[in-house]
Protein backbone atom coordinates (compact mmCIF):
# COMPACT_ATOMS: atom_id res chain seq x y z
CA UNK A 1 0.00 0.00 0.00
CA UNK A 2 1.14 3.68 -1.18
CA UNK A 3 0.70 6.16 1.31
CA UNK A 4 1.05 10.49 -0.21
CA UNK A 5 0.24 12.99 2.80
CA UNK A 6 -1.92 15.89 1.15
CA UNK A 7 0.48 18.73 0.82
CA UNK A 8 -1.46 21.75 1.83
CA UNK A 9 -2.95 20.57 4.75
CA UNK A 10 -2.17 19.25 7.88
CA UNK A 11 -4.66 15.95 7.00
CA UNK A 12 -5.65 13.63 4.24
CA UNK A 13 -3.96 10.90 3.00
CA UNK A 14 -4.20 9.46 -0.43
CA UNK A 15 -3.55 5.64 -0.13
CA UNK A 16 -3.26 3.64 -3.78
CA UNK A 17 -2.29 0.00 -4.09
CA UNK A 18 -4.53 -1.35 -2.10
CA UNK A 19 -7.71 -3.90 -2.14
CA UNK A 20 -9.99 -2.39 0.07
CA UNK A 21 -12.56 -5.16 0.16
CA UNK A 22 -9.61 -8.17 1.03
CA UNK A 23 -7.29 -6.31 3.80
CA UNK A 24 -4.26 -8.01 5.45
CA UNK A 25 -4.78 -7.57 9.43
CA UNK A 26 -1.45 -5.93 8.84
CA UNK A 27 -3.27 -3.09 6.69
CA UNK A 28 -6.61 -2.81 8.47
CA UNK A 29 -4.13 -2.20 11.43
CA UNK A 30 -2.34 0.63 9.51
CA UNK A 31 -5.23 1.70 8.11
CA UNK A 32 -6.81 2.91 11.15
CA UNK A 33 -3.68 4.43 12.86
CA UNK A 34 -3.70 6.43 10.01
CA UNK A 35 -7.02 7.50 9.75
CA UNK A 36 -6.42 8.56 13.94
CA UNK A 37 -3.47 10.91 12.81
CA UNK A 38 -4.76 12.06 9.36
CA UNK A 39 -8.92 12.45 9.77
CA UNK A 40 -9.50 11.84 5.23
CA UNK A 41 -8.24 9.22 4.24
CA UNK A 42 -8.51 8.89 0.40
CA UNK A 43 -8.68 5.61 -1.94
CA UNK A 44 -8.91 6.67 -5.58
CA UNK A 45 -11.33 4.36 -7.92
CA UNK A 46 -11.41 1.50 -5.16
CA UNK A 47 -15.21 1.08 -6.89
CA UNK A 48 -16.23 -0.89 -3.12
CA UNK A 49 -19.81 -2.82 -3.40
CA UNK A 50 -22.07 -2.40 -1.80
CA UNK A 51 -21.25 -4.78 1.20
CA UNK A 52 -17.71 -4.10 0.47
CA UNK A 53 -18.43 -0.20 1.51
CA UNK A 54 -19.97 -1.13 4.74
CA UNK A 55 -17.43 -3.96 6.04
CA UNK A 56 -14.88 -1.27 5.30
CA UNK A 57 -16.75 1.18 7.40
CA UNK A 58 -17.62 -1.85 10.39
CA UNK A 59 -13.63 -1.52 10.90
CA UNK A 60 -13.66 1.74 12.67
CA UNK A 61 -16.89 1.12 14.76
CA UNK A 62 -20.71 0.53 14.75
CA UNK A 63 -22.88 1.70 11.96
CA UNK A 64 -25.06 4.92 12.78
CA UNK A 65 -26.91 3.49 9.14
CA UNK A 66 -25.70 1.20 6.37
CA UNK A 67 -25.00 2.45 3.13
CA UNK A 68 -27.26 4.79 1.41
CA UNK A 69 -27.27 7.02 -1.82
CA UNK A 70 -26.93 11.08 -0.75
CA UNK A 71 -28.04 11.92 -4.56
CA UNK A 72 -30.54 14.04 -6.56
CA UNK A 73 -31.98 10.63 -8.67
CA UNK A 74 -34.55 8.63 -7.57
CA UNK A 75 -35.78 5.38 -7.20
CA UNK A 76 -37.29 5.50 -11.28
CA UNK A 77 -34.49 7.72 -12.13
CA UNK A 78 -36.37 10.96 -11.83
CA UNK A 79 -34.00 13.63 -11.57
CA UNK A 80 -35.33 16.14 -8.30
CA UNK A 81 -33.99 19.25 -8.78
CA UNK A 82 -36.85 21.92 -7.78
CA UNK A 83 -35.75 23.84 -5.15
CA UNK A 84 -38.89 23.09 -3.37
CA UNK A 85 -37.98 19.52 -3.47
CA UNK A 86 -37.33 18.18 -0.09
CA UNK A 87 -34.68 15.78 -1.47
CA UNK A 88 -32.95 18.86 -3.03
CA UNK A 89 -33.93 20.74 0.71
CA UNK A 90 -31.36 18.14 2.03
CA UNK A 91 -28.78 18.62 -0.41
CA UNK A 92 -28.52 21.94 -0.28
CA UNK A 93 -28.58 22.08 3.11
CA UNK A 94 -25.16 20.20 2.98
CA UNK A 95 -23.55 23.28 1.67
CA UNK A 96 -22.96 24.42 4.35
CA UNK A 97 -20.16 22.94 6.86
CA UNK A 98 -20.80 20.45 9.76
CA UNK A 99 -20.02 17.53 11.46
CA UNK A 100 -22.54 14.47 11.03
CA UNK A 101 -25.18 13.83 13.46
CA UNK A 102 -23.93 16.54 15.86
CA UNK A 103 -27.76 17.23 16.04
CA UNK A 104 -28.66 13.41 17.31
CA UNK A 105 -27.53 12.15 20.94
CA UNK A 106 -24.61 10.42 19.73
CA UNK A 107 -22.84 12.45 17.31
CA UNK A 108 -21.07 10.34 14.39
CA UNK A 109 -17.44 8.81 14.63
CA UNK A 110 -17.22 9.25 11.06
CA UNK A 111 -18.55 8.44 7.27
CA UNK A 112 -17.41 6.15 4.63
CA UNK A 113 -18.17 7.91 1.31
CA UNK A 114 -18.16 6.75 -2.56
CA UNK A 115 -18.74 8.18 -5.66
CA UNK A 116 -21.23 6.40 -8.71
CA UNK A 117 -22.04 9.60 -10.49
CA UNK A 118 -20.25 12.45 -11.02
CA UNK A 119 -21.20 16.11 -12.26
CA UNK A 120 -18.66 17.76 -14.85
CA UNK A 121 -19.14 20.61 -12.63
CA UNK A 122 -19.36 21.49 -8.61
CA UNK A 123 -20.48 18.66 -6.12
CA UNK A 124 -16.80 18.71 -5.16
CA UNK A 125 -16.71 17.69 -1.16
CA UNK A 126 -15.07 19.99 1.60
CA UNK A 127 -13.29 19.17 4.58
CA UNK A 128 -11.71 21.32 7.30
CA UNK A 129 -9.67 20.65 9.63
CA UNK A 130 -10.97 21.80 13.22
CA UNK A 131 -7.72 20.86 15.32
CA UNK A 132 -5.83 23.28 13.44
CA UNK A 133 -8.34 25.87 13.23
CA UNK A 134 -8.11 25.45 17.13
CA UNK A 135 -4.49 25.92 17.62
CA UNK A 136 -4.79 28.69 15.16
CA UNK A 137 -7.33 30.78 17.54
CA UNK A 138 -5.04 33.08 20.01
CA UNK A 139 -4.91 32.43 23.79
CA UNK A 140 -7.42 34.53 25.10
CA UNK A 141 -9.71 32.83 22.81
CA UNK A 142 -9.46 29.53 23.12
CA UNK A 143 -10.07 29.75 26.93
CA UNK A 144 -13.34 31.19 26.23
CA UNK A 145 -14.04 28.78 24.03
CA UNK A 146 -13.24 26.13 26.48
CA UNK A 147 -16.02 27.21 28.89
CA UNK A 148 -18.71 27.46 26.50
CA UNK A 149 -21.02 24.79 24.50
CA UNK A 150 -23.70 25.06 21.93
CA UNK A 151 -26.92 23.20 21.28
CA UNK A 152 -26.71 21.25 17.88
CA UNK A 153 -30.20 20.79 16.07
CA UNK A 154 -31.33 20.24 12.66
CA UNK A 155 -34.25 22.47 12.89
CA UNK A 156 -32.16 25.00 13.97
CA UNK A 157 -29.55 24.57 10.72
CA UNK A 158 -32.14 23.86 7.73
CA UNK A 159 -35.15 26.55 9.50
CA UNK A 160 -32.51 28.97 9.22
CA UNK A 161 -31.26 28.29 5.49
CA UNK A 162 -34.81 27.61 4.59
CA UNK A 163 -34.88 24.18 4.50
CA UNK A 164 -37.39 22.60 6.21
CA UNK A 165 -39.36 19.42 4.63
CA UNK A 166 -42.82 20.53 2.56
CA UNK A 167 -44.58 17.68 5.01
CA UNK A 168 -45.07 18.62 8.61
CA UNK A 169 -46.93 16.35 11.58
CA UNK A 170 -49.84 18.30 13.28
CA UNK A 171 -47.36 18.45 16.26
CA UNK A 172 -45.23 20.62 14.25
CA UNK A 173 -42.30 17.79 14.07
CA UNK A 174 -40.68 16.24 10.93
CA UNK A 175 -40.63 12.88 9.71
CA UNK A 176 -37.03 12.62 8.62
CA UNK A 177 -34.11 11.92 9.76
CA UNK A 178 -32.06 14.29 12.16
CA UNK A 179 -35.51 16.27 13.29
CA UNK A 180 -35.66 13.79 16.48
CA UNK A 181 -38.25 14.89 19.12
CA UNK A 182 -35.98 15.20 21.84
CA UNK A 183 -34.17 18.13 23.64
CA UNK A 184 -31.31 20.04 21.37
CA UNK A 185 -27.80 17.84 21.99
CA UNK A 186 -26.16 20.43 24.21
CA UNK A 187 -22.29 19.80 23.05
CA UNK A 188 -19.22 21.64 24.62
CA UNK A 189 -17.05 23.49 21.82
CA UNK A 190 -14.05 21.91 22.39
CA UNK A 191 -13.86 18.02 21.84
CA UNK A 192 -10.78 16.54 23.06
CA UNK A 193 -10.45 13.84 20.65
CA UNK A 194 -10.84 10.39 22.20
CA UNK A 195 -7.92 8.88 20.60
CA UNK A 196 -5.00 11.72 19.75
CA UNK A 197 -6.14 13.36 23.36
CA UNK A 198 -5.81 16.52 21.12
CA UNK A 199 -8.40 19.69 21.12
CA UNK A 200 -10.72 20.48 18.07
CA UNK A 201 -13.99 22.76 17.70
CA UNK A 202 -16.94 21.27 17.09
CA UNK A 203 -18.96 24.31 15.52
CA UNK A 204 -20.72 23.81 12.13
CA UNK A 205 -24.37 25.03 10.54
CA UNK A 206 -26.08 22.97 13.55
CA UNK A 207 -24.58 24.65 16.41
CA UNK A 208 -26.13 27.61 17.77
CA UNK A 209 -27.37 28.92 20.94
CA UNK A 210 -24.25 29.10 23.11
CA UNK A 211 -24.66 28.90 26.71
CA UNK A 212 -24.15 32.63 28.34
CA UNK A 213 -24.99 34.59 25.16
CA UNK A 214 -28.31 35.95 23.48
CA UNK A 215 -29.36 34.27 20.20
CA UNK A 216 -28.00 37.18 18.53
CA UNK A 217 -24.84 37.29 20.06
CA UNK A 218 -24.29 33.68 19.53
CA UNK A 219 -25.34 33.58 16.07
CA UNK A 220 -22.78 36.52 15.18
CA UNK A 221 -20.18 35.04 17.37
CA UNK A 222 -20.78 31.50 15.85
CA UNK A 223 -20.93 32.82 12.52
CA UNK A 224 -17.39 34.56 13.02
CA UNK A 225 -15.87 31.36 14.61
CA UNK A 226 -16.96 28.97 11.66
CA UNK A 227 -15.39 31.74 9.23
CA UNK A 228 -12.29 31.77 11.05
CA UNK A 229 -12.05 27.77 10.88
CA UNK A 230 -13.12 26.99 7.86
CA UNK A 231 -9.90 29.31 6.18
CA UNK A 232 -8.50 28.20 3.07
CA UNK A 233 -5.11 27.10 4.79
CA UNK A 234 -7.55 24.29 6.70
CA UNK A 235 -9.20 23.08 4.24
CA UNK A 236 -9.16 20.12 1.23
CA UNK A 237 -12.00 19.67 -1.69
CA UNK A 238 -11.65 16.61 -3.53
CA UNK A 239 -12.46 16.35 -7.25
CA UNK A 240 -14.32 13.08 -7.37
CA UNK A 241 -14.31 10.26 -10.22
CA UNK A 242 -16.59 7.62 -10.06
CA UNK A 243 -15.47 4.84 -7.73
CA UNK A 244 -13.67 6.82 -5.21
CA UNK A 245 -13.96 6.31 -1.86
CA UNK A 246 -12.99 8.38 1.12
CA UNK A 247 -13.28 7.66 5.14
CA UNK A 248 -13.16 10.58 7.81
CA UNK A 249 -12.75 11.49 11.47
CA UNK A 250 -16.03 13.44 12.37
CA UNK A 251 -15.02 14.24 15.44
CA UNK A 252 -12.63 16.59 14.00
CA UNK A 253 -13.17 17.19 10.53
CA UNK A 254 -16.31 19.60 9.32
CA UNK A 255 -17.06 18.42 5.59
CA UNK A 256 -19.37 20.25 2.93
CA UNK A 257 -20.43 19.89 -0.80
CA UNK A 258 -19.77 22.34 -3.24
CA UNK A 259 -23.10 23.29 -5.64
CA UNK A 260 -23.56 22.06 -8.75
CA UNK A 261 -26.55 21.83 -11.33
CA UNK A 262 -29.40 20.09 -9.98
CA UNK A 263 -30.78 19.04 -13.42
CA UNK A 264 -27.23 17.06 -13.81
CA UNK A 265 -27.52 13.36 -11.52
CA UNK A 266 -24.87 12.60 -9.11
CA UNK A 267 -25.40 10.20 -6.69
CA UNK A 268 -23.06 9.27 -3.62
CA UNK A 269 -23.23 6.60 -0.98
CA UNK A 270 -22.87 6.97 2.34
CA UNK A 271 -22.10 4.66 5.45
CA UNK A 272 -22.39 6.18 8.72
CA UNK A 273 -20.09 5.28 11.55
CA UNK A 274 -21.65 5.06 15.12
CA UNK A 275 -20.09 7.35 17.75
CA UNK A 276 -18.83 6.18 20.84
CA UNK A 277 -21.53 6.91 23.98
CA UNK A 278 -18.75 7.07 26.13
CA UNK A 279 -17.31 10.15 24.10
CA UNK A 280 -19.74 10.99 21.48
CA UNK A 281 -22.84 11.49 23.56
CA UNK A 282 -24.25 15.64 24.29
CA UNK A 283 -23.72 16.87 27.57
CA UNK A 284 -27.82 16.81 28.48
CA UNK A 285 -28.00 13.05 27.53
CA UNK A 286 -26.03 11.74 30.20
FE1 LIG B 1 -22.77 15.54 6.17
Amino acid sequence: MKVRHLTDAQFGSIISEIDLENLTTEQSKSIRSLWNERALLIFPEAHLSKQGQDDFALMFGELEFPRIAISNVGKSGFIHEDPDDDVVKVIRGNEGWHHDSTYMPIQALGAVFSADIVPDKGGLTGWADMRAAYEALDIGMQEKVQTLSAYHSYYYSQGRDGYLPNEQNDDGTYNAYGFHDGEACLRPLVKIHPVTKRPNLLIGRHAHNVTEMSSEESEEFMDGLNQFACAESRTYFHQWREGDAVVWDNRRLMHRVTPYDMSKPRRMWHTRIAGNPNTELAENYR
